[in-house]
């Protein structure tokens, strides 16, 4: 029997058509997550992570188009379903937790009664009294996510910033997805609140074989938490691979001075080497490798070829680089 992966996506290109120009957000990514398992998606700000994540939950904004490529769910390609389908799919098989989440919620209503439209909306129920077991479940998800069961009643503005990303996560496990897709829900939030909701997602992706992708432009929060790292710059994904592989033996230039702006994550540097520069214009990208004006082994054929994905340590383990594992002097 031939295992497929929970989410392939192949090919990915996203763009966004502007009035004079056209962003090139995504280009050619592709990449699987498993079930169970955690695959971290990291890069600067603006390399494509959020347009990725809209793109498989197809969510994007009206400017925003895919090109082309897959997006296969359990082996169904989300880009052939119908709105409608699609619509259904949402919360149900794949949900996500937005960048910003925590303005989500609606302030003039309780956060368990948000929660109880999701669950009755998508029909999770079969009970009869659908009201009253909605807010059965939500009791239970509040506890799954730590909170406390007889808060279910509390608005918005009664929570801390960790307690609502603890309900925000809590509305996005209502349908018992198969793929959690969070897009930096630890970002705003301090140090030791931080810890606890990584430490939740770890559990619900255990306990619930749940796949995640996780997005964050910090790379040390990837390192403690994901055992898939995919790291992105100006909408290409330039290397992946486990998580030990990418942070003891990432081949990638880019991948190598990104981890080295994160002393923390191998724990034996004291001081940060800065990454120089700043990512291109997606309207008007670089030619060949989009990395290559601020790539320190940048040759010739940089400029004029895009280097494309190929395998290096192990068959997981794919690198787009011309000079993959070379010493940055
Ligand atoms: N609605 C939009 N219209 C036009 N361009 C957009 C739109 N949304 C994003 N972009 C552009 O697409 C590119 C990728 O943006 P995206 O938000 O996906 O990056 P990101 O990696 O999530 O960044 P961040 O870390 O800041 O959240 C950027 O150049 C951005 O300016
Ligand atoms: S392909 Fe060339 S420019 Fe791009 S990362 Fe590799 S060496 Fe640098
Ligand atoms: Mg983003």
């Amino acid at each position: 029997m031939i295992l497929v992966a929970l989410l392939e996506v192949n090919d990915l290109s996203t763009h966004y058509f502007l009035k004079e120009s056209r962003v090139r957000a995504v280009d050619n990514v592709s990449f699987t997550v498993e079930r169970g398992k955690m695959l971290g998606l990291a890069g600067e700000s603006g390399c494509g992570k959020t347009t990725v994540a809209l793109s498989i939950i197809r969510m994007l904004p009206p400017a925003g188009k895919i090109i082309t490529g897959e997006i296969l769910l359990d082996n169904i390609d989300l880009l052939k379903k119908s709105k409608e389908e699609m619509r259904k799919t949402r919360w149900l098989d794949v949900s996500y937790v937005f960048q910003y989440a925590m303005n989500a919620f609606n302030p003039v209503m309780n956060v368990g009664e948000q929660i109880t439209e999701v669950i009755i909306e998508k029909g999770g129920i079969k009970s009869r009294s659908i009201k009253k077991e909605a807010w059965k479940q939500v009791r239970e998800l509040f506890e799954i996510v730590g909170l406390d069961p007889e808060r279910v009643k509390n608005y918005p503005h009664e929570f801390s910033g960790g307690m609502k990303q603890r309900a925000i996560i809590a509305m996005a496990m209502a349908c018992n997805p198969k793929l959690l897709i969070a897009d930096e829900p630890v970002t705003a939030l301090d140090v030791i609140v931080e810890k606890k909701i990584l430490n939740l997602l770890k559990k619900l992706q255990k306990d619930f074989n749940l796949g995640v992708i996780f997005i964050t432009h910090d790379l040390s929060v990837i390192a403690e938490s994901c055992e898939e790292v995919g790291i992105m710059y100006a909408g290409k994904l330039v290397e992946v691979g486990s998580a030990t592989t990418i942070f003891h033996n990432g081949a990638h230039p880019y991948t190598k001075m990104l981890i080295k702006a994160f002393p923390s994550i191998l724990g034996e540097k004291t001081y940060i080497e800065p990454l120089e520069g700043i990512p291109p214009d997606l309207a008007n990208p670089p030619t060949g490798c989009r990395f290559h004006p601020r790539c320190p082994l940048a040759i010739d054929e940089c400029k004029k070829k895009v280097p494309f994905f190929k395998q290096y340590s192990s068959s997981r383990h794919l690198v787009a680089c011309y000079r993959a594992g070379e010493k940055i002097i």
